[in-house]
Parts: C-alpha cells; sequence; structure tokens
C-alpha cells in the first residue's frame, strides 16, 4: 500500500453487530441493536432517527467514549477502544469549558496534542472568522448564545484538521440562515479537506443535501433500516432542492421513517 492508501484507509470508520445497553437508573435500557455501518474514506455519511434512537450512543461508540455491549466499532481497520487523535467531534451540546474564552477553548485541541497554540494563532483567527465568531474570542462561554457557543465548539472540532469528523446534531442550536450557511462551510470544507464524516441530524434536507448516504435509523432499540444514496453533484447549492434527485432522496428517507414507525 502507497503512504496516501495508507492515510486513506485510516480514515474509514466500521460498526459491526454493534448494540448497546445502558443499565439506568429505571432499568435498563436497550439503546442499540445489531448496527452494521460502514463508512468509506472521505465519505460523507448522515444519520437520521427520532430522538431517543440512540444516535448519540452510537456516535459516542465510533468517538471511544463508550464501549458496545456488543459488536464493534472500527477506525481505519483497527478496533476503537478509547478516543483516536485523529478525531473531531462536535457533540449535541458545545461543552465547553467555562473558565476559558472561545480562542481558549479551540486552542485547548492543540494543546492536548503538544501542539504549541501560539504558533496556530493564525489558524484559530481564521476558523473563528469562518463562523462569524470576529471580536469574540476573548469571550467567556456564558457570554455567548447557544448558537454562538455550537459555532465555538464546531472550530474546535476542526482546529488540529482531523481526518475523520464526529458531529451530533452541530447545527441544531443555530437559526435556520445560520444553520444553512454552515451547511454549505461544511460542504466547502469537506470537498477541500476531504474528510470523513459521520453527521447526526433531526433534518432530513439537512442530511440529503450534506451526505452521499444517508442511513435512517428505526426507533429504539436503533437499528438501521435503511441507507439511501444521495446522487447528487458537487458542490451542491441551494438550487439543489428543486431537482428531482434531491426530491427523491427526501422522500426515501422520508419513506423509511415512516415505515419504521416514525414521522418526522
Ligand atoms: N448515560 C446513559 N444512561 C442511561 N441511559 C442512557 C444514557 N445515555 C442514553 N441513554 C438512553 O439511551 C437511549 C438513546 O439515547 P441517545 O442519546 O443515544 O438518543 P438520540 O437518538 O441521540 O436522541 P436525540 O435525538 O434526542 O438526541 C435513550 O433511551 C436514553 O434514555
Ligand atoms: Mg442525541
Amino acid at each position: 500500500m502507497t503512504s496516501a492508501a495508507a492515510q486513506d484507509a485510516a480514515a474509514s470508520i466500521a460498526l459491526r453487530g454493534v448494540g448497546h445497553r445502558f443499565a439506568g437508573s429505571a432499568g435498563a435500557v436497550e439503546a442499540l441493536r445489531g448496527i452494521d455501518l460502514a463508512v468509506a474514506p472521505h465519505e460523507f455519511v448522515a444519520v437520521v432517527g427520532p430522538s431517543g434512537c440512540g444516535k448519540s450512543t452510537l456516535m459516542r461508540i465510533v468517538a471511544g467514549l463508550v464501549r458496545p455491549s456488543a459488536g464493534e466499532a472500527a477506525i481505519g481497520g483497527a478496533p476503537v477502544d478509547c478516543p483516536h487523535p485523529d478525531v473531531g467531534i462536535v457533540f449535541q451540546r458545545p461543552v465547553l469549558l467555562p473558565w476559558r474564552s472561545v480562542a481558549g477553548n479551540i486552542a485547548m485541541q492543540l494543546e492536548m496534542r503538544g501542539i504549541d497554540a501560539r504558533s496556530e494563532a493564525g489558524r484559530i483567527s481564521a476558523l473563528v472568522k469562518l463562523v462569524g465568531l470576529e471580536g469574540f474570542e476573548r469571550a467567556l462561554p456564558h457570554e455567548l448564545s447557544g448558537g454562538m457557543q455550537q459555532r465555538a465548539a464546531l472550530c474546535r472540532a476542526l482546529v488540529h484538521d482531523p481526518a475523520i469528523l464526529l458531529m451530533d446534531e452541530p447545527f441544531g442550536a443555530l437559526d435556520a440562515m445560520t444553520r444553512e450557511q454552515m451547511s454549505l462551510e461544511l460542504q466547502r470544507i469537506w470537498l477541500e479537506r476531504r474528510k470523513t464524516v459521520l453527521f447526526i441530524t433531526h433534518s432530513i434536507s439537512e442530511a440529503v443535501f450534506l451526505a452521499d448516504r444517508v442511513a435512517v435509523m428505526t426507533p429504539r432499540p436503533g437499528r438501521i433500516a435503511a441507507v439511501v444514496p444521495v446522487a447528487l453533484p458537487r458542490p451542491r447549492g441551494f438550487a439543489v432542492i428543486e431537482d428531482r434527485a434531491f426530491t427523491a432522496a427526501v422522500r426515501a428517507v422520508r419513506g423509511h421513517l415512516d415505515a419504521a414507525g416514525m414521522v418526522e
């Protein structure tokens, strides 16, 4: 294998027979059952499914933060048993350190990897500008709105230029217009850097707009009901929503959600 090919292969995600059961305080909860899903290097896969079907749990398993009770997750063919260094994560809630500024929270990602954040100041300010937080670099998280915090968290996930991005409803706290803008930016970053992306969303149209394939999950215990390919050329602009292939994919995803017992 050439080194480029080896690097490529390192950016794959595979879930094989993944199941998970929580011993909750109100009794055991089976969150996931028999999940098989492979994300190829540089592929963008979106996951949609009803609330509580196990999407965040699935992402935490890939991130190495939850150990599945059955099956296995692998990154680059190696089983995941702790957080992988070449992964960037955007959690459903921003989880910023409250005592650190926006720039300080972003820099933490570099410090954890032993990279001198001062030498990367230019990269941090470019990202801050990209997400529209210019002028807030020194603000503390409690001085930001929910959407602004989420955008800071997005910078933190991108600053080390990871090969793999795991995103759990990253635009959930944003207004509709910013959300659309961020989708375009994410597509641009993805096209430029060819990252492997696992993207969780409640929005069917956002999933179809962004993804190469959309995995549809059933209600809990979450299983993969279907995987819908999206055959639309890139880069995609918002005019694509008029495209027949777009509406067909949206209809297919909705149909699978309906069949699985859930209407969004
Ligand atoms: N730490 C935990 N302890 C016990 N049960 C949990 C825990 N985390 C999640 N669960 C349960 O697992 C199930 C799946 O939760 P999860 O957060 O993965 O769903 P989700 O699909 O991300 O939902 P949403 O769309 O609302 O974010 C839920 O029934 C939830 O109650
Ligand atoms: Mg969730």
